[in-house]
């Protein structure tokens, strides 16, 4: 049986990773057979590219940008998201080709054609299942990042020195995507605490994979 791939995204800061490690503890002490990723870094050779071209202060090109993004995904879905989807396992998967129509279209600037014709080479048209979009607004996202460097060792990449413009053309490039795409996305305020957010993530998940379950509660 085919498993399930579900995608975290939202602005850096909005603390989709901490949701994520949550509900996947969650699901796996329920028995469930899940895997945990994310992009770029998904794979050993997209942890080099990783660490190449995010993790640096050199000058990187928005067009090599776009193209390492893109090449990270193919070998995270070639090598790891289409086996593990083979053998029937939860997917989860902490960005995906969302974040590059948000970042690189229109946080850079790309044409949504280019974008998109770049995503579908790289992921042969793969899709996630579900999609939950963690939607904070932008001056607390700005905040969290803050605290989260100063409270942390987690390595800083180029995209910490962008702008609260920047951050907020990303922001609605999500809602806009979301908005066309209401099947697949769930938009959770990412605003209140983690408790909060933890058990509307719950619940989501769990009627998503449980939709014959009549005692469901009600998704978004
Ligand atoms: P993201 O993966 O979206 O960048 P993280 O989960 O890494 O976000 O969270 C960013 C920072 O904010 C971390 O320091 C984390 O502990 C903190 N954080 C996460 N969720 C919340 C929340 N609901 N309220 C306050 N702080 C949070
Ligand atoms: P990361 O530290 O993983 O950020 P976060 O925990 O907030 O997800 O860094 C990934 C950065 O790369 C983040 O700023 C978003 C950006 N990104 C893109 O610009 N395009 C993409 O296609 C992807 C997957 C990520």
């Amino acid at each position: 049986m085919q498993g399930k791939f579900i995608t975290f995204e939202g602005i850096d800061g909005s603390g989709k990773s901490t949701q994520l490690r949550m509900v996947s503890g969650e699901l796996r002490g329920r028995g469930l057979d899940v895997i945990t990723t994310r992009e770029p870094g998904g794979t050993p050779l997209g942890r080099r590219l990783r660490e190449a071209f995010l993790e640096t202060e050199e000058t990187v090109s928005p067009l090599a940008e776009l193209l390492l993004f893109a090449a990270d995904r193919a070998q995270h879905v070639e090598l790891l998201i289409k086996p593990s989807l083979a053998e029937g396992r939860i997917v989860i998967s902490d960005r995906y080709a969302d974040a590059t129509f948000a970042y690189q279209g229109a946080g850079r600037g790309f044409p949504e054609t280019t974008v998109k014709q770049i995503i579908e080479l790289a992921t042969g048209g793969l899709k996630p299942d579900l999609t939950l979009f963690f939607d904070i607004s932008v001056e607390k996202a700005l905040k969290r990042m803050i605290s989260h460097d100063e409270s942390d060792n987690r390595k800083k990449n180029r995209m910490d020195a962008e702008t609260g413009d920047f951050y907020s053309s990303v922001r609605d490039a999500y809602l806009r995507i979301a908005e066309k795409e209401p099947q697949r996305f769930a938009v959770i305020d990412a605003n209140g605490s983690v408790d909060e957010i933890q058990s509307k993530v719950a619940a989501i998940v769990t009627e998503f994979l449980n939709p014959q379950n009549p005692h469901r509660t009600k998704i978004g």
